[in-house]
Protein backbone atom coordinates (compact mmCIF):
# COMPACT_ATOMS: atom_id res chain seq x y z
CA UNK A 1 0.00 0.00 0.00
CA UNK A 2 1.10 3.19 -0.77
CA UNK A 3 0.96 6.51 0.82
CA UNK A 4 -2.43 7.92 0.31
CA UNK A 5 -3.13 11.19 -1.01
CA UNK A 6 -6.62 13.30 -1.64
CA UNK A 7 -6.66 14.39 -5.15
CA UNK A 8 -9.32 17.01 -5.23
CA UNK A 9 -10.91 18.05 -8.56
CA UNK A 10 -9.16 14.57 -9.99
CA UNK A 11 -11.27 14.24 -12.81
CA UNK A 12 -10.48 17.34 -14.40
CA UNK A 13 -7.76 18.12 -16.59
CA UNK A 14 -4.64 18.73 -14.49
CA UNK A 15 -6.34 16.67 -12.06
CA UNK A 16 -6.32 14.09 -14.12
CA UNK A 17 -2.75 14.10 -15.79
CA UNK A 18 -1.92 14.34 -11.50
CA UNK A 19 -3.81 11.26 -10.87
CA UNK A 20 -1.77 9.25 -13.43
CA UNK A 21 1.53 10.24 -12.31
CA UNK A 22 0.85 10.01 -8.79
CA UNK A 23 0.04 6.43 -8.91
CA UNK A 24 3.07 5.24 -11.26
CA UNK A 25 5.28 6.83 -8.49
CA UNK A 26 3.49 4.31 -6.13
CA UNK A 27 0.90 7.03 -3.89
CA UNK A 28 -2.91 5.60 -3.51
CA UNK A 29 -5.30 8.38 -4.40
CA UNK A 30 -8.62 9.27 -3.37
CA UNK A 31 -10.46 12.33 -6.02
CA UNK A 32 -12.90 14.46 -5.07
CA UNK A 33 -14.91 15.74 -7.92
CA UNK A 34 -18.42 17.08 -8.37
CA UNK A 35 -18.25 16.50 -11.69
CA UNK A 36 -19.30 20.19 -12.51
CA UNK A 37 -16.64 20.73 -15.23
CA UNK A 38 -15.43 16.68 -16.05
CA UNK A 39 -16.75 13.23 -16.27
CA UNK A 40 -16.92 9.98 -14.53
CA UNK A 41 -15.83 8.20 -17.44
CA UNK A 42 -12.18 9.98 -17.17
CA UNK A 43 -12.06 7.17 -14.00
CA UNK A 44 -12.17 4.29 -16.84
CA UNK A 45 -9.37 6.04 -18.90
CA UNK A 46 -7.08 6.44 -15.85
CA UNK A 47 -7.54 3.13 -14.90
CA UNK A 48 -6.74 2.22 -19.02
CA UNK A 49 -3.59 4.15 -18.49
CA UNK A 50 -2.22 2.75 -14.96
CA UNK A 51 -3.86 -0.55 -14.50
CA UNK A 52 -5.57 1.17 -11.16
CA UNK A 53 -8.51 2.51 -10.48
CA UNK A 54 -8.64 5.48 -7.99
CA UNK A 55 -11.43 5.43 -5.31
CA UNK A 56 -13.67 8.18 -6.14
CA UNK A 57 -16.30 10.79 -4.12
CA UNK A 58 -18.36 12.86 -5.82
CA UNK A 59 -18.98 15.78 -3.32
CA UNK A 60 -19.37 19.45 -3.05
CA UNK A 61 -16.07 20.41 -1.18
CA UNK A 62 -17.54 23.94 -0.31
CA UNK A 63 -19.94 22.19 1.44
CA UNK A 64 -18.10 22.29 5.33
CA UNK A 65 -20.17 19.46 6.69
CA UNK A 66 -19.70 17.30 3.76
CA UNK A 67 -16.09 17.83 3.52
CA UNK A 68 -15.63 17.60 7.34
CA UNK A 69 -17.53 13.70 7.17
CA UNK A 70 -15.05 12.92 4.25
CA UNK A 71 -12.01 13.32 6.48
CA UNK A 72 -13.44 11.84 9.07
CA UNK A 73 -14.27 8.56 6.80
CA UNK A 74 -10.54 8.62 5.33
CA UNK A 75 -8.28 8.91 8.40
CA UNK A 76 -5.53 7.32 6.24
CA UNK A 77 -5.24 10.58 3.93
CA UNK A 78 -1.59 11.69 4.06
CA UNK A 79 -1.75 14.46 1.80
CA UNK A 80 -3.98 16.51 -0.62
CA UNK A 81 -3.62 18.28 -3.82
CA UNK A 82 -6.27 20.88 -4.25
CA UNK A 83 -7.13 21.18 -8.15
CA UNK A 84 -11.15 21.83 -7.34
CA UNK A 85 -11.96 25.59 -8.41
CA UNK A 86 -13.88 27.16 -11.31
CA UNK A 87 -11.84 28.80 -14.02
CA UNK A 88 -13.43 30.58 -16.30
CA UNK A 89 -12.07 34.23 -16.51
CA UNK A 90 -15.27 35.43 -18.25
CA UNK A 91 -17.71 33.78 -16.13
CA UNK A 92 -15.96 34.76 -12.98
CA UNK A 93 -16.41 38.74 -14.14
CA UNK A 94 -20.42 37.90 -14.98
CA UNK A 95 -20.81 35.52 -11.78
CA UNK A 96 -18.07 37.08 -8.87
CA UNK A 97 -19.91 35.40 -5.79
CA UNK A 98 -20.64 32.06 -7.73
CA UNK A 99 -16.51 32.23 -7.83
CA UNK A 100 -15.24 33.54 -4.51
CA UNK A 101 -18.13 31.27 -2.57
CA UNK A 102 -16.41 28.23 -4.86
CA UNK A 103 -12.75 28.89 -4.77
CA UNK A 104 -12.43 29.76 -1.20
CA UNK A 105 -14.83 28.39 0.59
CA UNK A 106 -13.21 24.67 -0.70
CA UNK A 107 -9.77 25.81 0.40
CA UNK A 108 -11.22 27.07 4.11
CA UNK A 109 -12.68 23.73 4.17
CA UNK A 110 -9.81 21.68 3.26
CA UNK A 111 -7.32 23.73 5.29
CA UNK A 112 -10.09 23.13 8.22
CA UNK A 113 -10.22 19.39 7.84
CA UNK A 114 -6.77 18.66 7.35
CA UNK A 115 -6.19 20.86 10.98
CA UNK A 116 -8.81 18.82 12.58
CA UNK A 117 -7.78 14.95 11.13
CA UNK A 118 -3.73 16.02 11.19
CA UNK A 119 -3.23 16.17 7.64
CA UNK A 120 -0.06 17.94 7.24
CA UNK A 121 0.78 18.62 3.55
CA UNK A 122 -1.19 20.49 0.29
CA UNK A 123 -0.48 21.72 -2.76
CA UNK A 124 -2.74 23.97 -4.27
CA UNK A 125 -2.91 25.14 -8.01
CA UNK A 126 -2.13 29.05 -8.02
CA UNK A 127 -1.47 30.71 -11.34
CA UNK A 128 0.47 33.59 -12.98
CA UNK A 129 -2.58 35.39 -13.00
CA UNK A 130 -1.29 36.60 -9.80
CA UNK A 131 1.41 38.96 -12.04
CA UNK A 132 -0.96 40.10 -14.10
CA UNK A 133 0.95 42.40 -16.61
CA UNK A 134 4.35 42.45 -14.73
CA UNK A 135 7.50 45.30 -15.82
CA UNK A 136 9.94 42.86 -15.83
CA UNK A 137 10.25 39.89 -17.83
CA UNK A 138 10.63 36.68 -16.92
CA UNK A 139 9.10 36.94 -14.03
CA UNK A 140 10.86 34.88 -10.94
CA UNK A 141 8.70 34.19 -7.26
CA UNK A 142 9.72 37.16 -6.73
CA UNK A 143 7.74 39.35 -9.03
CA UNK A 144 5.36 41.69 -6.93
CA UNK A 145 1.98 40.27 -7.37
CA UNK A 146 -0.64 42.72 -9.03
CA UNK A 147 -4.32 43.67 -8.78
CA UNK A 148 -6.06 40.46 -10.22
CA UNK A 149 -7.68 41.16 -13.80
CA UNK A 150 -10.86 39.39 -13.05
CA UNK A 151 -12.96 37.45 -9.75
CA UNK A 152 -11.46 34.08 -11.00
CA UNK A 153 -7.62 35.29 -10.70
CA UNK A 154 -8.34 37.19 -7.44
CA UNK A 155 -9.67 34.01 -5.99
CA UNK A 156 -5.79 32.90 -6.62
CA UNK A 157 -4.44 35.63 -4.94
CA UNK A 158 -6.52 35.72 -2.33
CA UNK A 159 -6.17 31.86 -1.87
CA UNK A 160 -2.14 32.47 -1.75
CA UNK A 161 -3.03 35.05 1.49
CA UNK A 162 -5.19 32.79 3.01
CA UNK A 163 -2.29 29.73 2.91
CA UNK A 164 0.33 32.20 3.81
CA UNK A 165 -1.60 32.95 6.88
CA UNK A 166 -3.00 29.76 7.81
CA UNK A 167 0.56 28.87 7.81
CA UNK A 168 1.81 31.09 9.84
CA UNK A 169 -0.24 29.84 12.81
CA UNK A 170 0.13 26.51 12.38
CA UNK A 171 3.80 25.72 11.95
CA UNK A 172 3.19 21.85 11.60
CA UNK A 173 1.01 22.54 8.41
CA UNK A 174 2.91 22.36 5.32
CA UNK A 175 1.88 24.19 1.85
CA UNK A 176 2.30 24.37 -1.60
CA UNK A 177 1.27 26.77 -3.85
CA UNK A 178 2.15 25.91 -7.57
CA UNK A 179 1.76 28.89 -10.28
CA UNK A 180 1.16 27.65 -13.13
CA UNK A 181 1.86 29.45 -16.52
CA UNK A 182 -0.53 28.10 -19.76
CA UNK A 183 -1.18 24.29 -19.69
CA UNK A 184 -1.52 22.66 -23.13
CA UNK A 185 -1.36 19.60 -24.35
CA UNK A 186 -2.73 15.62 -23.67
CA UNK A 187 -1.60 12.37 -21.83
CA UNK A 188 0.61 10.59 -24.72
CA UNK A 189 -1.85 7.43 -25.06
CA UNK A 190 -4.41 10.30 -25.76
CA UNK A 191 -6.78 8.87 -23.46
CA UNK A 192 -7.06 12.07 -21.12
CA UNK A 193 -6.88 15.90 -21.95
CA UNK A 194 -8.71 18.26 -21.54
CA UNK A 195 -12.54 18.39 -22.12
CA UNK A 196 -14.31 22.11 -22.68
CA UNK A 197 -17.64 23.02 -21.80
CA UNK A 198 -19.14 24.90 -25.11
CA UNK A 199 -17.03 27.41 -27.48
CA UNK A 200 -13.52 27.04 -25.53
CA UNK A 201 -11.59 30.15 -24.58
CA UNK A 202 -8.23 28.81 -24.52
CA UNK A 203 -5.86 29.33 -27.34
CA UNK A 204 -4.83 25.26 -27.66
CA UNK A 205 -8.14 23.89 -27.60
CA UNK A 206 -9.41 26.40 -30.17
CA UNK A 207 -6.46 25.24 -32.27
CA UNK A 208 -7.39 21.35 -32.18
CA UNK A 209 -11.08 22.32 -32.34
CA UNK A 210 -10.77 24.01 -35.67
CA UNK A 211 -8.82 21.69 -37.09
CA UNK A 212 -10.57 19.07 -36.08
CA UNK A 213 -13.83 21.02 -37.98
CA UNK A 214 -15.75 21.68 -35.08
CA UNK A 215 -14.99 25.48 -35.00
CA UNK A 216 -14.92 27.54 -38.85
CA UNK A 217 -11.81 29.23 -37.88
CA UNK A 218 -9.21 30.44 -35.24
CA UNK A 219 -9.27 34.12 -34.48
CA UNK A 220 -6.02 35.42 -32.88
CA UNK A 221 -6.47 37.81 -30.91
CA UNK A 222 -4.28 41.13 -31.59
CA UNK A 223 -1.19 41.59 -33.75
CA UNK A 224 -0.35 44.91 -32.67
CA UNK A 225 1.37 43.61 -29.32
CA UNK A 226 4.88 44.75 -28.73
CA UNK A 227 6.40 41.83 -29.53
CA UNK A 228 8.36 40.15 -32.35
CA UNK A 229 5.21 39.31 -34.44
CA UNK A 230 2.94 41.25 -32.93
CA UNK A 231 1.27 38.64 -31.19
CA UNK A 232 0.43 37.76 -27.01
CA UNK A 233 3.31 35.83 -25.97
CA UNK A 234 2.74 33.19 -23.18
CA UNK A 235 4.50 30.33 -21.94
CA UNK A 236 3.16 26.84 -22.61
CA UNK A 237 3.76 24.20 -20.11
CA UNK A 238 3.12 20.38 -21.13
CA UNK A 239 0.32 19.28 -18.58
CA UNK A 240 2.40 16.09 -17.86
CA UNK A 241 5.37 17.88 -16.86
CA UNK A 242 3.51 20.29 -14.74
CA UNK A 243 1.58 16.88 -13.57
CA UNK A 244 5.02 15.74 -12.31
CA UNK A 245 5.55 19.01 -10.38
CA UNK A 246 3.27 17.95 -8.07
CA UNK A 247 4.37 14.82 -7.30
CA UNK A 248 7.77 16.45 -6.73
CA UNK A 249 5.89 19.11 -4.81
CA UNK A 250 4.43 15.96 -2.59
CA UNK A 251 7.80 13.80 -2.11
CA UNK A 252 9.24 17.62 -0.81
CA UNK A 253 6.12 17.89 1.80
CA UNK A 254 6.41 14.31 2.62
CA UNK A 255 10.08 14.17 3.28
CA UNK A 256 10.53 17.45 5.03
CA UNK A 257 12.77 19.33 2.68
CA UNK A 258 10.61 22.29 2.26
CA UNK A 259 12.43 25.33 3.68
CA UNK A 260 9.40 27.15 5.05
CA UNK A 261 5.39 25.79 6.07
CA UNK A 262 4.37 28.36 3.14
CA UNK A 263 6.40 27.88 -0.62
CA UNK A 264 5.20 28.43 -3.52
CA UNK A 265 7.07 28.45 -7.30
CA UNK A 266 6.62 29.31 -11.24
CA UNK A 267 5.66 26.95 -12.79
CA UNK A 268 6.48 26.90 -16.42
CA UNK A 269 9.09 26.23 -19.18
CA UNK A 270 11.31 29.29 -19.20
CA UNK A 271 10.30 29.87 -22.94
CA UNK A 272 7.45 32.68 -24.06
CA UNK A 273 6.05 31.23 -27.26
CA UNK A 274 4.02 33.88 -29.10
CA UNK A 275 0.35 32.82 -30.09
CA UNK A 276 1.44 33.31 -34.12
CA UNK A 277 4.68 30.96 -32.71
CA UNK A 278 1.85 28.18 -31.58
CA UNK A 279 -0.18 28.16 -34.48
CA UNK A 280 3.09 28.14 -36.89
CA UNK A 281 4.21 24.96 -35.32
CA UNK A 282 0.69 23.17 -34.92
CA UNK A 283 0.49 23.29 -38.56
CA UNK A 284 4.27 22.30 -38.98
CA UNK A 285 3.73 19.04 -37.21
CA UNK A 286 0.09 18.16 -37.44
CA UNK A 287 0.11 19.08 -41.56
CA UNK A 288 -3.67 20.00 -41.05
CA UNK A 289 -4.26 23.19 -42.81
CA UNK A 290 -5.36 25.28 -39.99
CA UNK A 291 -8.21 28.32 -40.87
CA UNK A 292 -7.00 31.46 -38.92
CA UNK A 293 -7.44 35.08 -39.26
CA UNK A 294 -6.42 38.16 -37.16
CA UNK A 295 -8.60 39.85 -35.17
CA UNK A 296 -8.89 43.11 -31.89
CA UNK A 297 -7.07 42.17 -29.31
CA UNK A 298 -9.32 40.24 -26.31
CA UNK A 299 -9.96 42.58 -23.37
CA UNK A 300 -8.80 41.64 -20.60
CA UNK A 301 -5.54 39.80 -22.01
CA UNK A 302 -1.94 40.69 -21.26
CA UNK A 303 0.80 41.12 -23.56
CA UNK A 304 3.70 38.99 -22.53
CA UNK A 305 4.37 37.09 -20.07
CA UNK A 306 7.22 33.59 -19.92
CA UNK A 307 8.54 32.35 -16.22
CA UNK A 308 12.04 32.47 -14.79
CA UNK A 309 11.77 28.61 -13.60
CA UNK A 310 15.55 28.78 -11.95
CA UNK A 311 14.17 28.37 -8.38
CA UNK A 312 11.46 25.78 -8.98
CA UNK A 313 14.29 24.16 -11.28
CA UNK A 314 17.09 24.30 -8.16
CA UNK A 315 14.80 23.80 -5.25
CA UNK A 316 12.56 21.03 -6.87
CA UNK A 317 14.63 19.91 -8.85
CA UNK A 318 12.30 19.87 -11.18
CA UNK A 319 12.16 21.12 -14.99
CA UNK A 320 10.02 20.44 -17.91
CA UNK A 321 11.24 18.63 -20.50
CA UNK A 322 8.31 18.03 -23.21
CA UNK A 323 8.93 20.01 -26.96
CA UNK A 324 6.20 22.57 -27.77
CA UNK A 325 5.74 20.30 -31.08
CA UNK A 326 4.94 16.65 -29.01
CA UNK A 327 2.79 18.93 -26.85
CA UNK A 328 0.68 20.24 -29.79
CA UNK A 329 0.56 16.63 -31.07
CA UNK A 330 -0.38 15.15 -28.36
CA UNK A 331 -3.56 17.79 -27.81
CA UNK A 332 -4.01 17.13 -31.47
CA UNK A 333 -4.56 13.13 -30.83
CA UNK A 334 -6.37 13.48 -27.43
CA UNK A 335 -8.94 15.98 -30.14
CA UNK A 336 -8.50 13.21 -33.10
CA UNK A 337 -9.23 10.17 -30.23
CA UNK A 338 -12.29 12.24 -28.78
CA UNK A 339 -13.79 13.05 -32.31
CA UNK A 340 -13.26 9.59 -34.15
CA UNK A 341 -10.72 11.18 -36.47
CA UNK A 342 -8.37 8.61 -37.82
P1 LIG B 1 -10.89 21.56 -14.57
O1 LIG B 1 -12.15 22.36 -14.57
O2 LIG B 1 -10.66 20.62 -15.69
O3 LIG B 1 -10.77 20.76 -13.20
C1 LIG B 1 -11.29 21.22 -11.99
C2 LIG B 1 -12.14 20.12 -11.40
O4 LIG B 1 -12.66 20.54 -10.13
C3 LIG B 1 -13.34 19.75 -12.26
O5 LIG B 1 -13.32 18.34 -12.47
C4 LIG B 1 -14.57 20.18 -11.44
O6 LIG B 1 -15.65 19.31 -11.63
C5 LIG B 1 -14.02 20.13 -10.02
N1 LIG B 1 -14.65 21.06 -9.06
C6 LIG B 1 -14.82 22.40 -9.19
N2 LIG B 1 -15.40 22.90 -8.08
C7 LIG B 1 -15.58 21.86 -7.22
C8 LIG B 1 -16.11 21.74 -5.91
N3 LIG B 1 -16.60 22.79 -5.26
N4 LIG B 1 -16.16 20.50 -5.33
C9 LIG B 1 -15.69 19.42 -5.99
N5 LIG B 1 -15.17 19.48 -7.22
C10 LIG B 1 -15.11 20.67 -7.84
O7 LIG B 1 -9.68 22.61 -14.44
P2 LIG B 1 -8.12 22.41 -14.64
O8 LIG B 1 -7.71 23.11 -15.88
O9 LIG B 1 -7.76 20.99 -14.44
O10 LIG B 1 -7.59 23.28 -13.43
C11 LIG B 1 -7.25 22.71 -12.18
C12 LIG B 1 -6.81 23.81 -11.24
O11 LIG B 1 -5.70 24.51 -11.80
C13 LIG B 1 -7.86 24.87 -10.96
O12 LIG B 1 -7.74 25.28 -9.61
C14 LIG B 1 -7.47 26.00 -11.89
O13 LIG B 1 -7.91 27.24 -11.41
C15 LIG B 1 -5.96 25.90 -11.84
N6 LIG B 1 -5.28 26.47 -13.01
C16 LIG B 1 -5.65 26.07 -14.26
C17 LIG B 1 -5.00 26.62 -15.36
C18 LIG B 1 -5.42 26.24 -16.77
O14 LIG B 1 -5.13 26.98 -17.70
N7 LIG B 1 -6.08 25.10 -16.98
C19 LIG B 1 -3.99 27.57 -15.19
C20 LIG B 1 -3.62 27.94 -13.89
C21 LIG B 1 -4.29 27.38 -12.80
C1 LIG C 1 -3.51 32.57 -24.73
C2 LIG C 1 -3.27 33.58 -25.84
C3 LIG C 1 -5.17 34.98 -26.31
C4 LIG C 1 -7.90 32.01 -27.83
C5 LIG C 1 -5.97 31.98 -19.28
C6 LIG C 1 -6.36 32.56 -17.96
C7 LIG C 1 -5.27 32.36 -16.97
C8 LIG C 1 -4.84 30.90 -16.90
C9 LIG C 1 -4.63 30.30 -18.23
C10 LIG C 1 -5.93 29.81 -15.06
C11 LIG C 1 -3.85 34.97 -25.53
C12 LIG C 1 -4.82 34.11 -27.50
C13 LIG C 1 -6.77 32.62 -27.32
C14 LIG C 1 -8.25 32.26 -29.21
C15 LIG C 1 -6.33 33.70 -29.40
N1 LIG C 1 -5.85 30.09 -16.29
N2 LIG C 1 -6.01 33.46 -28.09
N3 LIG C 1 -7.45 33.09 -29.92
O1 LIG C 1 -5.49 34.16 -21.52
O2 LIG C 1 -3.07 33.39 -21.27
O3 LIG C 1 -4.77 32.59 -19.71
O4 LIG C 1 -5.73 30.59 -19.10
O5 LIG C 1 -5.36 30.26 -14.13
O6 LIG C 1 -5.73 32.82 -15.74
O7 LIG C 1 -6.58 33.95 -18.13
O8 LIG C 1 -4.79 31.75 -22.03
O9 LIG C 1 -5.30 30.16 -23.83
O10 LIG C 1 -7.00 31.93 -23.25
O11 LIG C 1 -4.90 32.60 -24.37
O12 LIG C 1 -5.63 34.46 -30.10
O13 LIG C 1 -9.24 31.76 -29.71
O14 LIG C 1 -3.97 33.13 -27.01
O15 LIG C 1 -5.56 36.27 -26.73
O16 LIG C 1 -2.98 35.92 -26.04
P1 LIG C 1 -4.53 33.11 -21.18
P2 LIG C 1 -5.58 31.54 -23.37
Amino acid sequence: MGKKILVTGGTGYIGSHTVVELQESGFDVVIVDNLSNSRIEVLDNIEKITGIRPEFEKFDLADADLTDSFFQNHKDIEAVIHFAAFKAVGESVEKPLMYYRNNLNSLMNLLDGMGRYGVKHLVFSSSCTVYGQPDKLPVTEQTPRKEAESPYGNTKAVSEDIMRDFAKVNPEQNLIALRYFNPIGAHPSALIGELPVGVPNNLVPYITQTAAGVREELSIFGDDYDTPDGTAIRDFINVVDLAKAHVVAINRLMNGRNKNNYEYFNVGTGEGVSVMQLVKTFIKVTGVNLKYKIVGRREGDIEKIWADTSYANKELGWKAEKTLEETLLSAWNWEKRIRGIE
